[in-house]
């Protein structure tokens, strides 16, 4: 189905990201996995999409929040893939702590990841989609960023401010041929997640437990060949945002 196709997953060394770089290779698409610090589970993403689907893979190191370095990374992989037709922003980091008493620090540092850091990979990487009109854009954003979350207003805001991200490149980009959506996971099992068996929260899931990541990556799926959805924000959460 994607065949000949090149994704960029970025955080694809592990978690969602991870079963969002195997489930496009299982479609058979190239696979450009961008990680934060831990090379040897990067790497041994890519052997496995190489191994187990026969499609190229690489690792790049790259902070997703620094504007210049995705510049290069960008231009790393356009001249290692040729092109890239797929993005899917998946990096992303908590800070958690009560708004009253959180760090300057831990609200940027989390803004600069989980927006900015879309922005980066979109803002470098639009050109190589509007020349080869054609370009899949999928940001993983969360139900925090459509309730709310005690304890996560760095966090919230960031995942909210990823939708409006979302919509107004789908508006924008759309008549280049290019799609842009976003998939809001709730509660999947990961270590960002870590040991959830005693949250109160998972009685509020109408489907009554967890997600796996490859529910999330499932969804990323469907929408890199959603050909006329555009703007969308396709929830992930056993229904507890409904
Ligand atoms: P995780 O912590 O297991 O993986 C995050 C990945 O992002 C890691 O590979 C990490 O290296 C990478 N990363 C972090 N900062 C980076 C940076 N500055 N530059 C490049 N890469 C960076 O997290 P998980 O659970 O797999 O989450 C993936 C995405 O899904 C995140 O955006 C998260 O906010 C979102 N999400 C997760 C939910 C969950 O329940 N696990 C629920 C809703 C959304």
């Amino acid at each position: 189905m994607l065949k000949g196709k090149t994704a960029v997953v970025t955080g694809g060394s592990r978690g969602i990201g991870e079963a969002i770089a195997y489930k496009l290779a299982s479609l058979g698409a190239n696979i450009a996995v961008i990680y934060a610090g831990n090379a040897t589970a990067a790497e041994s993403v890519c052997e496995k999409c190489k191994q187990q689907h026969g499609v190229e893979a690489r690792a790049y190191q790259c902070n997703v929040a620094d504007f210049s370095a995705v510049k290069e990374t960008v231009a790393k992989i356009k001249a290692d893939f040729g092109t890239a037709q797929i993005l899917v922003n998946n990096a992303g980091i908590t800070r958690d702590g009560l708004l009253a008493m959180m760090k300057e620090e831990d609200f940027d540092a989390v803004l600069d990841t989980n927006l900015k850091g879309a922005f980066n990979m979109i803002r470098h990487m639009a050109g190589m989609f509007i020349r080869g009109r054609e370009g899949c854009i999928i940001n993983i954003t969360s139900v925090a960023g459509m309730m709310g979350n005690a304890g996560q207003c760095n966090y919230s805001a960031s995942k909210a401010g990823l939708i409006g991200l979302t919509k107004s490149a789908a508006k924008e980009l759309a008549p280049k041929g290019i799609r842009c959506n976003a998939v809001a996971p709730g509660f999947i099992a990961t270590d960002m997640t870590g040991n959830q068996a005693d949250n109160p929260l998972l009685n509020m899931i109408p489907l009554g437990k967890m997600g796996e990541t490859e529910d999330v990556a499932d969804a990323v799926a469907y929408l890199t060949t959603a050909k006329y959805v555009t703007g969308e924000v396709l929830r992930v959460d056993g229904g507890i945002a409904i």
